[in-house]
């Protein structure tokens, strides 16, 4: 490859607006609060952000239920302020990468209002999928199809002459009705905003629910619809990656390029893909398609020497010949967060999860390809566990009887100074009050002290960056696994650099002697300590 390019071994910050820094003291996170947000990242050393969805929204989902896919909510400002956030990260060198959830919108969006409003059969209604229900007297859904965040796929509508009328589909919640995307309206508008937002200077799209948009299109029954309800991964084959999708992240691709000619900046496509294999997974990221797909095994894999091997081998396989890099992720605002996750089941307080969680990002940063960075990791915090029942904002919490508390403890607002909650997170008052209340121990984790103390995660991922953009060879090329005993992993890149993590809790002798370049924790000449990762660089 004779020019670089600047995605291959990115590093992204993932910025849930809503929980980042909030300006106007209500206690929600907006976009001037990203901006003023942007020293902090720089000083981080990220290459871009990816802003999760601000676009107006009844927030059923937060955001992710689309009502106006060219406009931003009041609640986190406006097109100004969004073009003054671009104009400020470009000139700090940070590339900026909007969410796009074009799988479904809201309820509340103008086109499906009208299709509500309109009859069956109608172009209105062609937009979306508008079903006559099953039985006598259709009051059965269309198929068995379930929705990702529990219930049935489908929902009854009533007609404008009072009675019960057609069903249309939702993956998700009933506020998130499915585009049809066999119909072109659908991808001509699509197209239109893609241009939208790229003409206001966006570096690219993180693209929601990217194995999504077709579906089988008779809309037959799901062969195993106990499986579809027993999880939140998109496997009824009927409902998700169909073939046509891929046609859709072609035309795309080559919108991108189309500004790429005019202008010579690269944007960049990564999507969210969630697919049975490996090898349905590298079809989106064949050269003229996705330039990324999160590579989500990595993150679903458990604190264990041989599932981590297991799991980046199969990756630098799998995307061998696609022409794109592996896309690495540890956390995002679907998931426990990494300290947590990988504390349990250690004794609470023992600080295992915590040490893990280091040991997993120094690792990740040695991979070759590009890495997602999700906010708050850097600062090392833990899952908010103990959020009291009726502060609970996300759909699958109510969706499930509440059974499910999966998503709101990692998006709790982030502690940026002081010792009491909002922790200088709004601008408000004392009394302002974060969306999501913050814990206590948040105080510990706030950023002006993880930039004072060289010991914190915050210096660990800064340092990992730094080291990253250095050593050029991190981002392009393969690994080499070098021998090691049981529960460790060592690998070398390039020449010299050797990363090593080990799995267990007692150190074990370091595979290069010497003093390691970067370490996720204290390491004695000679050693690595349970649960730390460090690189070398090999002079032997
Ligand atoms: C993606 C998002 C998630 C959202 C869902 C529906 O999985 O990451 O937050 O709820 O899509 O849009």
């Amino acid at each position: 490859m004779n020019r670089h390019h600047w995605w291959r071994d990115a590093v992204i910050y993932q910025v849930y607006v809503r929980s980042f820094l909030d300006s106007t003291g209500d206690g929600i996170g907006d976009l001037a609060g990203v901006r003023a947000g942007l020293p902090y990242l720089r000083k981080l050393g990220v290459d871009g952000i990816w802003l999760s969805p601000f676009y107006p929204s009844p927030q059923h989902d937060h955001g992710y239920d689309v009502a106006d896919y060219r406009d931003v909510d009041p609640v986190y400002g406006d097109l100004d302020e969004f073009d003054r956030l671009v104009t400020a990260a470009h000139r700090l060198g940070i590339r900026v990468l909007l969410d796009i959830v074009p799988n479904h919108c809201s309820s509340g969006h103008p086109w499906f209002r009208e299709a509500l409003a309109a009859a069956p059969g109608s172009p209105e209604r062609a937009r979306f999928h508008f079903v006559d229900g099953r039985g006598p007297d259709g009051s059965e859904p269309p198929n068995n199809w379930h929705a990702m965040f529990g219930g049935p796929a489908w929902t009854r509508v009533t007609e404008a002459d009072g009675r019960p009328g057609q069903w249309y589909l939702h993956m998700f919640t009933p506020e998130q009705p499915d585009w049809n995307w066999r119909n072109p309206e659908v991808a001509a508008e699509f197209d239109q905003v893609l241009r939208f937002w790229l003409d206001r200077g966006v570096d690219g799209f993180r693209i929601d629910v990217a194995a999504g948009l077709f579906k089988h299109p008779e809309l037959p029954d799901s062969p195993d619809p106990e499986a579809d309800a027993r999880t939140r991964d998109s496997v009824n084959p009927l409902a998700w990656n169909q073939p046509e999708v891929h046609d859709v992240w072609r035309h795309w691709r080559a919108v991108c390029e189309e500004y790429t000619a005019r202008d010579g900046r690269e944007r960049l496509l990564v999507g969210e893909v969630s697919v049975p294999s490996a090898r349905e997974h590298a079809k989106y990221v064949r050269p003229d398609e996705l330039h990324q797909a999160f590579f989500f095994d990595l993150l679903g894999a458990p604190w264990d020497a041989d599932a981590f091997r297991k799991v980046i081998s199969e990756a630098m396989q799998d995307i061998a010949g696609t022409g794109s890099t592996v896309t690495w992720v540890l956390n995002n605002h679907d998931q426990v967060r990494t300290v947590t996750r990988y504390g349990e089941p250690a004794p609470e307080g023992s600080g295992l999860g915590a040490a893990r969680a280091r040991a997993a990002a120094l690792l990740m940063l040695a991979l070759p390809g590009a890495a997602y960075i999700y906010q708050g990791e850097e600062l090392g915090l833990p899952e908010v566990v103990d959020l009291p029942d009726d502060v609970l904002t996300d759909p699958i919490f109510r969706r499930t009887g509440s059974r499910a508390r999966i998503r709101d403890g990692c998006r709790v607002p982030l502690p940026w100074s002081g010792q009491a909650s909002p922790f200088g997170f709004t601008s408000g008052a004392e009394s302002a009050k974060p969306w999501l209340p913050q814990p206590e121990y948040f105080a510990e984790y706030a950023t002006h002290r993880a930039l004072a103390d060289t010991r914190s995660s915050w210096h660990l991922y800064r340092d990992g960056l730094q080291l990253r953009s250095a050593l050029h060879q991190l981002g392009e090329g393969t690994l080499r696994w070098l021998d090691t005993q049981p529960g460790v992993l060592a690998f070398a890149r390039g020449d010299d650099l050797v990363c090593a993590v080990n799995f267990g809790t007692a150190p074990v002798p370091a595979p290069v002697a010497g003093t390691p370049l970067l370490a996720s924790g204290p390491c004695r000449p000679g050693e690595l300590p349970g649960s730390t990762a460090a690189w070398w660089i090999d002079g032997s």
